[in-house]
């Protein structure tokens, strides 16, 4: 049984006030104890965040990460940081870093090396744009951003990865996939996998992101393939984001 999972992406939003106010709902408003929950909060605020969540069962990680051990990077962050911060989880090539900041899936994959190399877990990001979703070119699209991963650390690493699929015309626009239409490319990133691996591919845990909310939360995570959200708007909203992860709790 794959247990759910639900991560908030804060993305560049927030204050220490809205941290800790945000966090204390949380802490009070999920049971750990029966969904894994994991905060992406701006880097600034790992620490506090780290503080706020020590011993309560939530995890917390970064929205991005340097693979580099440390070196002349420049605004950049290593995974040696992230750990001292407490960090179990890292996002790694969400489309806003593929978009606005231009990663690669050659980035991507190096960087999800270096988090299984750290023992740091990697929440790996693809999907579709709309414009590549009309085309008709949904699964390439997406196969080939698993690809560049499953060949850069092969089968038995998706062991230890969390894979979110995001269509890209979904995030931040309101405009949610239907369940039908997560569970098809849910299923087809799952049978990918289990071309390499059956075993893995059962076990690897792939969350639906983009307009999830409370009011959709229960019909995605009651699909067969979608085992959790990453969460972005909803999840500056401390009662959206408690009552999306007690959905996934009950389903
Ligand atoms: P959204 O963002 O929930 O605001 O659509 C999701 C994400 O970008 O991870």
């Amino acid at each position: 049984m794959r247990r759910k999972l639900v991560a908030a992406n804060w993305k560049m939003n927030g204050s220490k006030a809205q941290t800790e106010s945000l966090l204390n709902a949380f802490v009070a408003g999920i049971d750990a104890k029966a969904v894994d929950a994991v905060v992406f909060p701006p880097a600034l605020y790992v620490a506090q965040v780290a503080q706020l969540l020590n011993g309560t069962g939530l995890e917390w990680g970064t929205q991005n990460v340097h693979a580099a051990d440390n070196g002349a990077f420049t605004g950049e962050l290593s995974l040696g940081m992230v750990k001292e911060f407490g960090c179990r989880y890292v996002l790694i090539g969400h489309s806003e870093r593929r978009e606005l900041f231009g990663e690669t899936n050659a980035d991507a994959a190096t960087k999800v090396a270096a988090a299984l190399n750290a023992d740091v877990i990697p929440m790996l990001c693809v999907g579709e744009t709309l414009q590549q979703r009309e085309a008709g070119t949904t699964e390439a699209v997406v196969g080939e951003q698993l690809d560049a991963v499953l060949n850069e650390v092969g089968i038995e690493a998706f062991k230890r990865i969390v894979i979110a699929y995001e269509p890209v015309w979904a995030i931040g626009t309101g405009k949610t996939a239907t369940p039908e239409q997560a569970q098809a490319v849910h299923a087809f990133i799952r049978a990918r996998l289990a071309k390499a691996d059956g075993d893995v591919a059962a076990q690897c845990r792939v969350l639906y992101g983009g307009s999830v909310k409370a009011a959709n939360a229960q019909e995605l995570f009651q699909q067969p393939d979608i085992d959790g959200g990453l969460v972005g708007g909803a999840s500056l909203q401390a009662d959206e984001f408690t009552a999306i992860c007690q959905a996934a709790a009950e389903v």
